[in-house]
Formats: C-alpha cells, structure tokens, sequence
C-alpha cells in the first residue's frame, strides 16, 4: 500500500519561546519570511504526500489561517501588481490540510493516536516540526523508499554527540540490514547520557504502521509523565519489525532559541533577498568581535 497521508503534531505549548508564543503558535515563527510549520508542509508535499492533518491545540488558529486563501491581501496584492508576493500568498493554499484538536496535551504519542480515524488503516508518516531536514532526497521520500521494500515502520535517526543524547530518542541497533538501514533492539526515550544504548538519534520523521494505534491506545505514561510515541514504538517492535534509517543530510533543530537562530542565519544566507546583505554584516560583526575575544584571551 502506498503511503499518502501524513501527521504533524503541533499541539506542543512552545514554552521554549515564551513569552513570544503566549498567544501564538510556536510553528507560525518564521526562518526568515516562511513559518517554520510551511517547511514542514513542503517536506510532505515534496515527498508525494496528497493529505495532512495538522494535530493543533489552543492559540494555533493562525496556523489553519495560514493555509487558507486571503481574499483581501490576494485582491490588494493583485491591484497593485505585486505578482511575486501574490504567488508566495496563493502557494500556500493548495494542500489538502485537515486539522484536529488535542484537547489535553498529554504527550507525543498522545497527540499520534489523535490521527486514527484520519489514517484508518494505512501506513503513514509524522512529521515534527522542530525538525527541518535538508538533503537531495527529502527525508521523508527516503522513508517512504524504504517502506515500498520492507513494509515495515522505519523511524529516521542521526547521529549526536552523546552529551546530547538525554534530549532524544534513542535507538538500540542491532546490525544493519543495507548501508544506513539498521535492525533495532529496542528504542529508549531521553535516557541518561551515560546509559544512552547509542548516539543514533530519533529526528522527527517516522513511518509507522497503523497498528501503532493499537499500542498508543493502551500506552501507559513514561518520561516526563507523558504519553510517549518512542515507548509506543519500542512496543510495535516487539510484535513486528521496525527499522531505523540514518540520516545523512543536514538538521537544523529549530526547537530551541539557539538552533532557531542559527538557523534563521544560515537560511538567511541563502535567501536571495537578503544573503549578500547580511554575509557583508556578519563578517563587519566578526570583526567588531574578534578583539574582545583576544582581549578575553590575554
Ligand atoms: C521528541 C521525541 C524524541 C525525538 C525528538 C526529535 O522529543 O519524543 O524521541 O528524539 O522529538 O526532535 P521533544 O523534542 O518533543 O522533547
């Protein structure tokens, strides 16, 4: 079965960002002029996805505004001929979007199981939107590669270094099946640094099968007293195969303050408004910094 439907999980409360996402959805941020949740979307749509439903919460109307159409700014952008900004606006109203609310932000693997009667019985990826992934073939298209062979779930993972390896799930390998294709013991989330089983990271883009419903719907709270979709997995696993794919492309974590600003820096340097402007500013910064840095080492 192919797989056409995918979830994003976006009920989080995005306390990380406060007080900016007090009264605003954490994925309406923008890297640069594009929300964060749109280069989700565009994952999707890219890798072949024809449905998704966006899992949301309190505070995030404006992301079901979003991708609807703007009658008012598409005339206006229209009478004064402002093609180029009416394509940006029209772009992001041809997706089949559907939305659900989770009531209570119970965790993860709780705002999964939001999605069942949306994926009924077919395979199906999540995607998160802390995650944005760059590389030849989108993440997700490579998953969905993996699943017409192996029909089985397959969990995206990346190496981290392994101080960093209680912020994440963490997979417990067992030999690989093809190059980046791994066998999995078991998958563990957040462990403690010096009890992670590796450094293979789970980075936000899963295929799963719907029998993944079946567990979450008997899973009981794990780290952090919530509902976990990496327990979830590890229980899947134990009744059929799931895999791990390792990702060698780049991640930019926009989850935190520090990866969103990098990464709105190095997105920056690409975009053409704006990159020869801001190279000339960040290298006239380095400059104005570099001799308190020596200062510092003296
Ligand atoms: C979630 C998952 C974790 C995964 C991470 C990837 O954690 O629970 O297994 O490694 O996303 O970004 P969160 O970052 O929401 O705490």
């Amino acid at each position: 079965m192919q797989v056409k439907k995918a979830v994003i999980p976006a009920a989080g409360l995005g306390t990380r960002f406060l007080p900016a996402t007090k009264a605003m959805a954490k994925e309406m941020l923008p890297i640069v002029d594009k929300p964060t949740i749109q280069f989700i979307v565009e994952e999707a749509l890219s890798s072949g996805i024809e449905d998704i439903l966006i899992v949301t919460g309190k505070a995030k109307r404006p992301i079901e505004d979003h991708f609807d159409a703007n009658i008012e700014l598409e005339t206006n952008l229209k009478s004064k001929g402002k093609t180029d900004l009416l394509k940006l606006v029209e772009e992001t109203t041809d997706v089949n979007l559907h939305f659900i609310r989770q009531s209570h932000p119970k965790g993860l693997g709780h705002a999964v199981l939001q999605a069942k009667a949306f994926v009924g019985n077919e395979p199906f990826v999540v995607m998160l939107g802390d995650d944005l992934m760059e590389s030849e073939v989108p993440l997700t298209k490579q998953l969905m590669n993996d699943y017409e062979t192996t029909h089985a779930s397959t969990i995206a993972v990346m190496q981290v270094p392994q101080e960093e390896t209680s912020k994440y799930g963490i997979i417990n390998p067992e030999g690989q099946v093809e190059k980046g294709l791994y066998n999995v013991k078991n998958f563990v989330e957040k462990p403690k640094a010096d009890e992670a089983p590796s450094n293979l990271a789970i980075i936000g883009r899963y295929l799963l099968t719907p029998e993944i419903f079946e567990v979450l719907e008997n899973q009981a709270p794990g780290a952090g007293d919530e509902i976990q979709l990496t327990d979830a997995i590890d229980n899947l696993n134990k009744t059929q195969r799931v895999f791990a794919r390792e990702f060698t492309g780049k991640r930019f974590d926009v989850g935190d303050k520090f990866g969103f600003m990098t990464t709105s820096i190095e997105y920056g340097l690409k975009h053409p408004e704006i990159k020869d402007k801001l190279r000339e500013y960040i290298i006239e910064l380095g400059q104005e910094l570099a001799p308190n840095e020596n200062k510092k080492s003296e």
